[in-house]
């Protein structure tokens, strides 16, 4: 069936500015790790990403690796550009990245300016893509040198195959050398993604996320909902749907017994809001305008709709964050921990 986008898609949604770029973001993106891979019927991809569009979620986020098999999600995606999005290009911002495990041999991973240019340009063929707007080094390179990598993403950009740049999981000290290497390139880092969550805050004890606000970069946090555990659907069991029945990224030993208790009670917070736990979630990860954008996954077309309902209420009492803060306590989940701890 034909798909026409909704004539009101930017009424309901709020938009920030991406640091101190020209770059707008809509609060809630939609990232394709999950439930983009063959294992998925491409109507499903289709449907969420439509009606994320429909929705005002303009920002859709890949990366070389995503699947399974890896790269398959940049090819379904690249089908709905080609069908449902043919004519909408100017309205979507789509990112990939490189930096993990792509293809055999030395050339297939990190970020050698070998390797990031030549999955740039395969990312690009299976989107039929002529550039993406955002490309990313997915994790620090504790071999190459960083100007190699801030090198490989400022010729990605000159050559025109993508508009700004980024980078993933680097820590504070390596993102501040980063981010003055691009500057003095003359490509400024626009974007950082890191993990960030009610159960996973190592962005604030790093100090990273009051340096990106400090060099004016901005950022979009991956794993807003933990995965899902920060949602009611773990507090009576593992439902067979769900990711945590599903034996990939999320670990049924990461539902401790303390996590789903702090889950509960921050269900019952939510529920005093008026709102369900994913949206006080995301609108927990975007307070105070330090995040600029939530990157949520999705395996369903209502959770779409109920994430981007975040936007009815954003705003949070002190009392309620002090509330907040005694039950959002670090839990073991930060699979993304190594690449912004290792020297
Ligand atoms: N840069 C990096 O290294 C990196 C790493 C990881 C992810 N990412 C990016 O971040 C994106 C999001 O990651 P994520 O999928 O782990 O994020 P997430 O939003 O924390 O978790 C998504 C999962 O939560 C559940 N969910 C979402 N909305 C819900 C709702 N309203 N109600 C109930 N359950 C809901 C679904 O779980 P079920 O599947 O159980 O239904 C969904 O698959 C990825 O797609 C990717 O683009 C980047």
């Amino acid at each position: 069936m034909t798909y026409r986008p909704s004539d009101d898609r930017y009424s309901n949604m709020i938009y920030r500015r991406c640091g101190r770029s020209g770059l707008k973001l809509p609060v809630v993106s939609l990232g394709l790790w999950h439930n983009f891979g063959g294992d998925t019927p491409h109507d499903l991809k289709r449907a969420m990403c439509q009606r994320a569009f429909d929705l005002g979620i303009t920002h859709f986020d890949l990366a070389n690796n995503y699947g399974p098999p890896a790269g398959s999600a940049e090819e379904a995606f690249g089908q709905i550009l080609a069908t449902d999005f043919q004519g909408y290009r100017d309205e979507l911002i789509i990112s990939s990245k490189a930096g993990y495990d792509m293809w055999p041999g030395p050339y297939g991973e990190w970020g050698s300016r070998k390797y990031l240019i030549a999955s740039c340009d395969a990312s690009l063929k299976r989107m039929g893509l002529d550039y993406v707007d955002i490309f990313y080094s997915h994790r620090f390179d504790p071999e190459t040198p960083l100007e190699e990598t801030m090198g490989a993403l400022d010729q990605i950009v000159r050559s025109g195959r993508a508009l700004y740049v980024g980078i993933s999981s680097y820590n504070t000290e390596r993102t501040r050398q980063a981010v003055a290497i691009l500057n003095d390139l003359g490509t400024p880092c626009v974007i950082h993604q890191p993990s960030y969550n009610m159960l996973n805050r190592w962005v604030e004890r790093d100090g990273l996320k009051d340096t990106l606000a400090e060099l004016g970069v901005g950022s979009i946090a991956f794993t807003p909902l933990a995965q899902g555990i920060l949602t009611k659907k773990y507090l009576n069991g593992v439902p067979a749907d769900s990711r945590a029945s599903q034996g990939k990224s999320l670990s049924q030993s990461m539902l401790t017994e303390k996590a789903l208790a702090s889950v509960k009670a921050l269900h019952e917070i939510a529920e005093r809001r008026g709102q369900t736990l994913a949206q006080m979630a995301l609108a927990w990860v975007l307070r105070d305008g330090g995040i600029t954008t939530a990157l949520i996954g999705a395996s369903k077309v209502s959770q779409i709709e109920d994430c981007a309902g975040v936007i009815d209420n954003m705003e949070f009492t002190a009392d309620e964050l002090a509330l907040i803060d005694q039950y959002a306590t670090e839990e073991d989940i930060n699979l993304w921990a190594r690449s912004s701890e290792e020297v």
